[in-house]
């Protein structure tokens, strides 16, 4: 197929079943797909699911309200340190299979590190050596990866590193001076990780400095993910749908609870997490003006106010929350995340407006939190020695699509590739020279969004440039690991990379990394 064709019949794909036309090839592979993505993908249907303001459709799937609502939010379980020496922590971190009670009465199987969905919380010291030994008692090979951090690349988790089903190994590391901020942990085997997060595996990571400036502050740790249960209160297989666009749960959850109450009665730091396959988020606080003081890597050079964020799969961003602000506006407000467009394909619904959770404020607090003016210095990166461009594509073919629907596992026929290639793990992609500055331009030639991941480093985003307009500047300088690049935009970042290995860079929709959407760059 030649790419003018591709992408005609991606048009074809996008539009016949939007219009709900009964075009004769569509309405076949259509009818062919499993369960309730099959109706929801014909015309009448979605039209009427969509006047029910339903975006999943409702058929198969256990009602929202069977999930209780209304608790106050738990905080993480931390993972207690079992070193008694200084500069050191030691834990055991099992992953397997368990039954939760998430609906009364009912039993869910899930997936899970320490018997806790979502996961333990890791806590280290900048300069502290982890040393965590990993069993993998699930069904499946599986692996740990340490999500933005910098570690030695055999310790990175990736997808060539297997722990198979039984085994144990030891992940050990040393968090880096300069390291602070928020991260985290979850499986990473080619084809498997987005089962094995959607069935729960996923936990977060902070790393503390001794000289934080916000460090007085209390925080709140806000881990989003989403949860898809059948009737019967079962994780539901990924169906062709969820493979297309990713797979969005009808469960939006915070530390594994449906619209959790967050008590704000005094200045707080909040650290939030986007754990989902590819649910985006897009918070607000009832447009109510907060801060934003850090990103995947860290604090930000400065602070910066906003009324809303974008936070794409695998990203973190820190943000304070002032009661004495808030208390100007009211008592309670729901924190949402509006609805979004990321171009999901065949029918499937824009993500609609989603309540997060509820947030009560104290009315004690009348003076305004004193923010610093200055987090710490972040450095641009110097002048780039090498420039490369990484062009994101889809293929969608309907007859391998067709011949696949059915048969258990990854589906055929859906192509989600960086340069003209899939995932291979025997070939090297790319392939840079530690230490120096590198411009990466991400060309998305698609029309979905795909959050784009790299291992390894932090790196600084440039700008953006949608096709035939002018580059935007990024606002600020940040650290971050993954960006979002929405269809036919251009976004260029700097890094370097450190430390010599083998490093992944995927597409953070984990249904699209596992589709072969991931790269390997080797650094020497
Ligand atoms: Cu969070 Cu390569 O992944
Ligand atoms: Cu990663
Ligand atoms: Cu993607």
């Amino acid at each position: 197929m030649t790419k003018s064709e591709f992408l005609q019949r991606r048009l074809f794909l996008k539009k016949t079943v939007l219009a709900g036309a009964g075009v004769a090839a569509s309405a076949l592979a259509i009818g062919q797909m499993r369960g309730h993505d099959a109706m929801m993908a014909h015309g009448e249907n979605h039209r009427s699911q969509r006047s029910q303001g339903c975006m999943m459709g409702s058929a198969g799937l256990l009602a929202v309200k069977a999930l209780p609502a209304g608790g106050i939010l738990n905080s993480l379980w931390r993972l207690p340190n079992l070193s008694q020496e200084a500069g050191f922590f030691r834990a055991t971190l099992v992953a397997k299979p368990m039954q939760l009670e998430l609906v009364p009465g009912v039993k869910t199987e899930v997936w899970a590190y320490q018997e806790r969905v979502p996961g333990p919380l890791i806590e280290l010291m900048e300069g502290e050596t982890m040393e965590i030994e990993f069993e993998n008692q699930l069904p499946q090979p599986t692996t740990v990866h340490w999500h933005g951090m910098s570690v030695p690349a055999d310790q990175d988790g990736g997808p060539m590193d297997l722990v198979m089903p039984g085994e144990k190994r030891i992940y050990r590391f040393t968090a880096s001076p300069g390291s602070a901020g928020t991260y985290w942990f979850h499986p990473h085997p080619h084809h498997m990780t987005a089962e094995q997060v959607f069935r729960g595996l996923a936990g977060a990571v902070i790393v503390r400095a001794k000289d934080d400036p916000l460090g007085a502050l209390p925080e709140q740790h806000l881990v989003f993910s989403d949860l898809k249960l059948d009737r019967d209160g079962q994780v539901m297989e990924n169906s062709m749908m969820d493979w297309m666009n990713g797979r969005e749960g009808q469960f939006a959850l915070v530390n594994g609870q449906r619209e959790p109450i967050i008590k704000v009665n005094e200045p707080q730091r909040w650290r939030l997490w986007n754990m989902n396959s590819a649910r985006y988020l897009r918070l607000s606080l009832a447009g109510i003006p907060f801060t934003v003081v850090g990103t995947d890597g860290g604090l930000l050079a400065k602070p910066q106010e906003m009324t809303e964020i974008l936070l794409t799969p695998g990203e973190r961003m820190e943000i304070v929350i002032d009661p004495a602000i808030l208390a100007r506006y009211g008592e309670s407000f729901e924190l949402v995340s509006e609805a979004y467009d990321r171009g999901k394909m065949m029918g499937a619904l824009v993500t609609p407006r989603t309540v997060l959770a509820n947030v009560h404020v104290g009315s004690g607090v009348t003076q305004a939190y004193a923010m610093p003016a200055q987090l710490r210095p972040i450095e641009r990166l110097g002048e780039e020695v090498h420039t490369r461009r990484i062009e994101l594509q889809e293929v969608m073919d309907m007859q391998r699509m067709h011949a696949s629907v059915g048969s258990s596992g990854k589906p055929q026929g859906m192509d989600f590739m960086m340069n003209g290639l899939l995932f291979d793990p025997e070939r090297v992609d790319e392939q840079m020279n530690r230490g120096e500055v590198e411009v990466w331009e991400f060309y998305n030639n698609t029309d979905m969004d795909h959050p784009m991941h790299i291992h390894g480093t932090q790196f600084q985003v440039l700008d953006r440039q949608m096709s035939g307009e002018g580059r935007i500047e990024e606002p600020f300088v940040a650290w971050k690991d993954t960006v979002n690049v929405r269809p036919q935009e251009v976004v260029r970042l700097k890094m370097v990379q450190e430390t010599a290995g083998d490093w992944m860079y995927h597409c953070h929709i984990l249904e699209h990394e596992d589709l072969g959407m991931m790269a390997t760059l080797r650094v020497v």
